[in-house]
C-alpha cells in the first residue's frame, strides 16, 4: 500500500538483524517507522500493539523468530525465545502459527545455518501473508461485483468493523482487500467504519487507510450499524477475523458477535475474510475454545485524541472510582456468517465444506 504515495510493507527486515515496523500507536496523529533489535523488543512491540492485526502480528513474529535464531545456541534457548512470543497475545493464531513454522524448519539444522534459514522462512511467509491478501481481494471483488449488478450505478455500502486493512496484514488487507479492488476497478463503493472502542482501530487505523487509497468513508459509533442494516444503508458487511474454528466460528474484535446479529436479522450478508493461515484446525465451538485475550482496563478507562493544534493527548473518560472490563474479542457463530473470502475463493462457514477446501498441507499445518 501507498502511504504518501510511497509504497509500503507493515513489517520488513531492511538489514540483518533489524525488523522495522509502522509504530500504529501514533497513526493516525504520526506516521513513523520503528526499529527492532531483539526478541524482547519485537514481543513489547506485539504486546504493546505497536504493530497488531492477526497477519501482521504473524508477519512480525516470524521475523522475530530470525532475531532468535541469532540470539539462541540451542534448541532449549530456541524455544523459550519462540514461547516469549507466542505468549504476547492469545486470540490471534497467527502469530503461533508464524512461530511454529520457523520452530519447524529450523529444529532439524545446525545451529550456524539458523539465521539464513530463518531469515529466509520470515521473507516466505511475508510474502505469503501478502499474496494471500491480495486474492481475498480478487474473490471479494466477484462477490461485491454481484451485488453492484442489482443496483447499477448506486454506489455499494459495506460495513466493517475494527482494522482488518493493510495495517493489520502485511498489504492489501483482509476485509479492505475486496474494497481496495472494488475500488480500482471503478465501481462505486462506500464504507461504514465502525470506530471500534476501546483501541478505535477503526476510527483511527481503517479510516487514515481508507483516505489514504481514496476510498469513501464515513466512520460511526459503535452502536449505529443495526439502525443503517434497518434502514438498507448497509449492502454487506466484511469483517477481518483473528482465529476461526474447523466448523466456521469466528473471533474477531469485540463487537463483531452484536454486528453479525443485526446483519441476520435484516437479511444483510455477513462475509467474514481471512487468509488461511487464520485458521486453527484443531478446534471446533470456538465460543468454547479460543482464549479471549483480556487487557488492561486503561483502554477502556481513557481514550487518545489529538487537540485543535494536533497535538496528542490522553484524557480519562471514566470515573476513577469505576471497575473497567477489557474483553478484546469474541467470537460470532457460524450460523451467523454468510461465507469466508479467502485465498483459495469463498466458502460457507461449515466444517465439511471448510475441510474439502483446505484437505493439504496447510490444513495439516505446523500448529
Ligand atoms: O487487537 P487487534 O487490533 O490486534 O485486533 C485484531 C484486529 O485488528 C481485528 O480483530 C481484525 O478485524 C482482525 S485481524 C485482521
Amino acid at each position: 500500500m501507498k502511504v504518501n504515495g510511497q509504497h509500503f510493507r507493515t513489517v520488513w527486515m531492511p538489514e540483518p538483524g533489524i525488523v522495522r515496523i509502522i509504530d500504529q500507536r501514533r497513526l493516525p496523529w504520526a506516521f513513523e517507522l520503528i526499529d527492532l533489535h531483539s526478541v524482547a523488543e519485537v514481543a513489547d512491540a506485539i504486546r504493546d500493539m505497536a504493530v497488531r492485526g492477526a497477519g501482521c502480528i504473524g508477519a512480525t513474529a516470524g521475523y522475530g523468530m530470525a532475531l532468535a535464531a541469532c540470539e539462541a545456541q540451542n534448541m532449549a534457548q530456541l524455544d523459550a525465545l519462540a514461547q516469549s512470543l507466542i505468549e504476547t497475545r492469545p486470540t490471534a493464531v497467527n502469530l503461533a502459527w508464524a512461530v511454529n513454522r520457523q520452530l519447524a524448519v529450523l529444529r532439524d539444522q545446525p545451529v550456524e545455518l539458523w539465521p539464513s534459514i530463518a531469515k529466509r522462512e520470515a521473507e516466505a511467509i511475508a510474502d505469503e501473508d501478502a499474496a494471500a491478501c491480495a486474492q481475498i481481494g480478487v474473490h471479494g471483488l466477484q462477490l461485491i461485483r454481484e451485488i453492484a449488478a442489482k443496483k447499477p450505478g448506486v454506489v455499494v455500502n459495506v460495513l466493517t468493523h475494527c482494522n482488518a486493512g493493510w495495517l493489520a496484514f502485511v498489504d492489501h488487507g483482509s476485509a479492505t482487500a475486496p474494497v481496495y479492488a472494488t475500488h480500482d476497478a471503478g465501481l462505486k463503493i462506500h464504507v461504514w467504519v465502525d470506530e471500534t472502542r476501546p483501541r478505535n482501530q477503526g476510527a483511527r487505523l481503517t479510516a487514515w487507510e481508507l483516505a489514504q487509497h481514496g476510498v469513501p468513508h464515513t466512520v460511526i459509533a459503535d452502536n449505529t450499524g443495526g439502525h443503517l442494516m434497518q434502514h438498507g444503508q448497509v449492502d454487506l458487511v466484511i469483517t477481518g477475523a483473528d482465529r476461526v474454528t474447523r466448523n466456521g466460528d469466528v473471533a474477531n474484535k469485540i463487537g463483531t458477535y452484536l454486528k453479525a446479529l443485526a446483519a441476520k436479522d435484516n437479511g444483510v450478508p455477513f462475509y467474514v475474510a481471512l487468509p488461511s493461515s487464520t485458521f486453527d484446525w484443531r478446534i471446533a465451538d470456538g465460543v468454547k475454545n479460543i482464549p479471549i485475550e483480556q487487557r488492561g482496563g486503561e483502554e477502556v478507562a481513557w481514550m487518545e485524541g489529538t487537540d485543535a493544534n494536533g497535538t496528542p493527548h490522553n484524557v480519562r473518560v471514566v470515573p476513577a472510582a469505576s471497575a473497567v472490563a477489557n474483553y478484546a474479542f469474541d467470537v460470532t457463530p457460524a450460523r451467523l456468517v454468510t461465507g469466508l473470502i479467502t485465498e483459495r475463493g469463498v466458502f460457507a462457514a461449515d466444517e465439511k465444506v471448510l475441510c474439502a477446501a483446505f484437505t493439504d498441507a496447510a490444513r495439516a499445518s505446523v500448529l
